[in-house]
């Protein structure tokens, strides 16, 4: 009896964590990603006056060049961990022409957001985000805006692949 509860209540979690739409690209992630986005600006973690960390030698994905940096912020009431990830590129990109001038060679900023329990219990709750660097959403190629749970149940994409990271917690970098 006690398993048969335990399968209904993950069963209906589940449901739950698409309820409100799309799992990513609906208009709530689309919110959700611009109110994240003004945090980002005020922390001063992303836009014009961003801080920056040193960059390194990345791969694809993300880019030939990246840096990392992370803090905890509040959205809209909720408090979690923010992962933000600068990915640069362009013809001729190198580590020392990103550390000396970053901002032409910035192509893409993704984002990992710690939501509350229940946003996506099977994938650790991460709410993700590809921005431009001007704060808007990239797409994939079906057009769909790349926030939200990005691409849950897909084959490719944030959750697809950040799952074979090591540690079970969808983090390469730990
Ligand atoms: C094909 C695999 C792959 C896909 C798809 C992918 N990533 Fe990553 N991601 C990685 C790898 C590998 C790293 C570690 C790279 C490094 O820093 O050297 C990483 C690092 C990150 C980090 C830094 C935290 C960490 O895990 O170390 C963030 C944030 C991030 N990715 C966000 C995203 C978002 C958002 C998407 C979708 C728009 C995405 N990623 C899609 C492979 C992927």
């Amino acid at each position: 009896m006690r398993q048969i509860i335990i399968a209904l209540s993950l069963a209906s979690a589940s449901m739950l964590s698409v309820a409100g739409g799309m799992p990513f690209g609906g208009e709530d992630s689309v919110e959700d990603a611009k109110d994240l986005w003004k945090v980002l600006v005020t922390e001063g973690l992303v836009g014009e006056n961003a801080v920056h960390s040193k960059p390194y030698k990345g791969m694809p994905p993300h880019g030939m060049v990246l840096d990392t940096i992370q803090k905890t912020v509040s959205v809209n009431g909720h408090t979690g961990r923010v992962i933000i990830k600068r990915n640069y590129g362009g013809e001729g990109v190198d580590v020392a022409k990103v550390a000396k001038d970053p901002k032409p060679w910035l192509k893409a900023v993704t984002v990992m957001f710690k939501r509350e329990y229940g946003y996506d219990p099977e994938n650790q709750n991460w709410f993700w985000a590809k921005f431009k660097p001007n704060g808007s959403l990239h797409s994939n190629p079906k057009k769909m805006l790349l926030a939200g749970r990005v691409a849950k149940g897909m084959p490719k994409g944030c959750i697809a692949c950040h799952k074979a990271a090591p540690g079970g917690d969808y983090l390469f970098n730990e």
